[in-house]
């Protein structure tokens, strides 16, 4: 009867291909959690390389990619053998020596989160597509509101899929409240944005990407650490004025990519306030010390702000990507996007909320839960003690580095980030880093401070620990000692 039944639903076309074997399914969701648990528990001692690094190709043959493209037939068994291969070759962010971009180390109830997500996949900028996935983002935003200082009725926030499209949301934002007629009419041609040099790259790209033009950001001046110096705000919005321009908003850093160092955000505010110009933080980075008491000092003024991101993928340790954009004024934000769907709306009959008409993303992934698991797992404390930890790691490497002979510490830090140098040239601290990711023990980013080059570190990972601290420096002698050694300029 059933064999009936199946022939007759191959017949007529009925029969559902790609319905879900929940056994294998199940099986290979074992497999996976026991691969990615042993993956993590090696990573966070340490036994893996922190990145390896192989040819592409070479690469694409280990993992067989174009012989699972063409004939398929993946099972759970054979998944099994491809995910140890992908493991191995991926960087293991988990690892203590891993000390590079600002990319969070996931906590597992975010890891839980995607998994969920990756099964469900409610896409849910409308409510009807996702409800239970909608109320979680707005509890978390309204969360997210509260820590900043604003009120959650009045204000306005919505997650999106990175740092970047917040910026671009945030700008658009402050354009619609400059120009409100750019939506339907074009830019005018007299925008601007003031910005440090230090901001980062996502700001220039959204003017470009608006219209404005990447001339359109006019550099504030900063001191030597590229710190905006906010007495000298006059004086920039006044080039701007003297050159036709009207700044349509200032760009503030909380923290700077490059130095983990904080504007001066109150004396910042108060300049905008005088001024009548849209201040917009890019606190991607830094906005997580808002939950940590001791550090909580570094975003004062904070409130001053028009508009702000948080990144939960750099410090509240969500995978990537899940970013807040937040505005003091909810309005603002629903003028930055106007858009028809008759396919998706008609008129006001929506039964619950529909954030779609806040992003730039038409689909969006259930960002929301990937935070609400973090916090409600560790709790806003765990997840403050974390930066506090993070941050406090940063600072001990930094009094370790500056009592060593041969580095140079060009300043105190007030996060995670530390930039440092080893010897003079700008070569020998590339040199150095590429040792050390060679030898597979560290992986160290590098940035420019006022034209120089510097090794970065971003403490990241749970596991650094003192003891790390102290074989990095070592490997860094090493390193440095190696590249003269090959005629390379370690010093
Ligand atoms: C200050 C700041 N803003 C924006 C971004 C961009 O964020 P995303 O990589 O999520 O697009 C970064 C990324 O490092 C950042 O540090």
């Amino acid at each position: 009867m059933q064999d009936e039944l199946i022939a007759e639903q191959v017949n007529t076309g009925l029969v559902k291909q790609g319905a879900w074997d929940v056994e294998e399914f199940a099986r290979a969701a074992t497999i996976a959690v026991e691969r990615l648990g042993a993956y993590v528990d090696k990573s966070q001692r340490g036994e893996n390389p922190v990145v390896v690094r192989r040819p592409p190709r070479e690469l694409a043959e280990r993992l067989e990619l174009e012989r699972w493209i063409r004939e398929g037939g993946m099972t759970p068994e054979t998944f099994e053998k491809f995910l140890a291969v992908y493991l191995a070759n991926g960087t293991q962010l988990h690892h203590p020596g891993y000390l590079a971009h600002q990319t969070a180390v996931p906590d597992f109830p975010a890891a839980l989160a995607e998994f969920v997500h990756g099964a469900m996949n409610n896409p849910m900028d409308i409510y009807e597509m996702g409800a239970a996935a909608v109320v979680v983002e707005v509890e978390v935003t309204r969360w997210m509101l509260t820590k900043v200082g604003w009120d959650p009725d009045t204000g306005g926030a919505i997650l999106t899929h990175g740092g970047s499209l917040a910026n671009l949301t945030a700008l658009l934002a402050a354009r619609a409240a400059a120009a409100p007629s750019a939506w339907t009419d074009g830019v005018p041609g007299d925008l601007a944005v003031l910005a440090p040099c230090s901001s980062h790259y996502s700001i220039a790209r959204a003017a470009a990407m608006m219209g404005l033009g990447e001339r359109s950001v006019i550099p504030l001046d900063t001191d030597e650490l590229e710190r905006i110096i906010p007495e000298r705000i006059p004086v920039a919005v006044e080039r701007a004025r003297r050159a036709g321009r009207r700044p349509m908003a200032l760009v503030a850093n909380a923290c700077a990519t490059g130095t983990g160092l904080y504007d001066d955000l109150r004396r910042i505010g108060e300049h905008c306030r005088e001024h009548g110009i849209w201040l917009h933080v890019d606190s991607a980075h830094g906005a997580s010390a808002l939950l940590a008491m001791e550090h909580r000092h570094l975003l004062d003024g904070i409130e001053l702000a028009d508009s702000m991101v948080w990144d939960a993928h750099k410090m509240l340790r969500t995978p990537s990507l899940a970013a807040g954009v937040l505005l003091r004024r909810g309005e603002d934000l629903d003028r930055a996007f106007h858009q028809e769907a008759s396919y998706l709306f008609y008129g006001d009959r929506s039964q619950g909320i529909d954030l779609i008409t806040r992003t730039v993303e038409c689909t969006k992934a259930e960002l929301g839960l990937k935070i609400f698991c973090n916090l409600a797992w560790r709790g806003e404390g765990g997840l403050g003690a974390y930066v506090s930890g993070q941050y406090a790691t940063a600072h001990r490497f930094w009094e370790l580095a500056r009592e060593r002979p041969g580095f140079e510490c060009p300043y105190e830090p007030q996060t995670n980030i530390v930039c440092f140098r080893r010897g003079c040239s700008d070569d020998a601290q590339i040199a150095i880093r590429e040792y050390l990711m060679k030898e597979g023990t560290f992986h160290l980013s590098s940035t420019q401070i006022a034209g120089s080059r510097y090794l970065r570190l971003t403490v990241m990972a749970p596991a650094t620990d003192e003891e790390t601290l102290h074989r990095l420096l070592d490997a860094i002698d090493r390193a440095s000692r190696a590249s003269r050694e090959v005629g390379r300029p370690g010093d």
